[in-house]
């Protein structure tokens, strides 16, 4: 967690698309949902999306992280009254069983038990509640698996975050071109029939509306977390099925991760 207290340290930009890609990882849930719920957030980051359910009008949202990164994210949401950061660890949260919709978007697969954060954030929401949860997928992720993370683990994740920013400059200016020059302008062509044949399409279309920082900041994410697990579909129905949980959706997000909604 501590690698991640320092990218929110720096990394504090806001940006106008958060909503719908937050909109895009929670999927079937919407603004109109959280008004007047009890929401909590585990592993809020810098506050993007505590923010965003603030102003949706939740009755009051809590977002709970264990790194430095709560720093920027009270700064972030200290002048909405609804909204509340607390530093905490998601296998310990220090909460009653009292809340309307927990959600956890990109925090459970950077857990050391992935799964045992999903059963403890679940044990907080109160029956008849609901529960969102967006984790990486295995599914079409292989070449991250194979390539990227044995990289991560024995490189990346364990210089210097002051250095990593530097070196993470090179794959984000890759991934930047291609979104701009390639996948951007060929998504545009003939209803994306061309696009469709390009490696890792839907994702990459997915950030290629984002700027240079944005950019920056997914890659950076991707390189300097210690732990990273990629979780196959029945594993995450697996879950789902652990709690008890009825009415749930699971979904492919951009062909390279879960989500999953339902009633707990
Ligand atoms: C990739 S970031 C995602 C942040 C936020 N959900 C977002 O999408 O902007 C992962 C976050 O999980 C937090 N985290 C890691 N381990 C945690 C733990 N045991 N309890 C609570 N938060 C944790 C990190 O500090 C980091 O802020």
């Amino acid at each position: 967690a501590a690698n991640f207290g320092w990218q929110w340290q720096h990394f504090t930009q806001e940006d106008q698309k958060y909503a719908d890609q937050f909109l895009g990882w929670i999927a079937p849930v919407t603004p109109e949902f959280f008004k007047d719920k009890i929401v909590l957030e585990g592993g809020c980051g810098k506050g993007r999306h505590t923010h965003l359910v603030a102003d949706w009008g939740a009755k009051e949202v809590i977002g709970a992280d264990l790194s430095a990164a709560v720093e920027t994210a009270f700064a972030a949401t200290r002048h909405l009254d609804n909204a509340h950061i607390i530093q905490a660890d998601i296998y310990h949260l220090p909460i009653k069983k009292e809340i309307d919709y927990a959600f956890s978007v990109g925090v459970l697969h950077h857990l050391p038990d992935a799964h045992r954060g999903f059963l403890s954030l679940a044990s907080k929401v109160k029956p008849g509640g609901h529960l969102s949860a967006w984790v990486y997928g295995a599914e079409n992720n292989e070449w991250i698996t194979r390539w990227v993370s044995p990289m991560r683990e024995r490189l990346t994740s364990r210089i210097n975050p002051g250095a990593l920013l530097h070196v993470s400059k090179l794959p984000t200016a890759f991934v930047y071109l291609a979104t701009k020059l390639i996948y951007r302008p060929l998504n545009r062509v003939a209803g994306g029939a061309v696009a469709r044949h390009l490696f890792y399409n839907n994702y990459l279309m997915a950030i290629s509306g984002f700027g240079w920082k944005e950019q920056h900041t997914i890659v950076f994410d991707h390189l300097v977390a210690p732990t990273a697990h990629y979780i196959p579909r029945g594993a995450f129905e697996q879950w789902w099925r652990d709690i008890d949980a009825t009415d749930v959706s699971i979904q492919w997000h951009n062909k390279n991760s879960w989500r999953g909604f339902g009633r707990v």
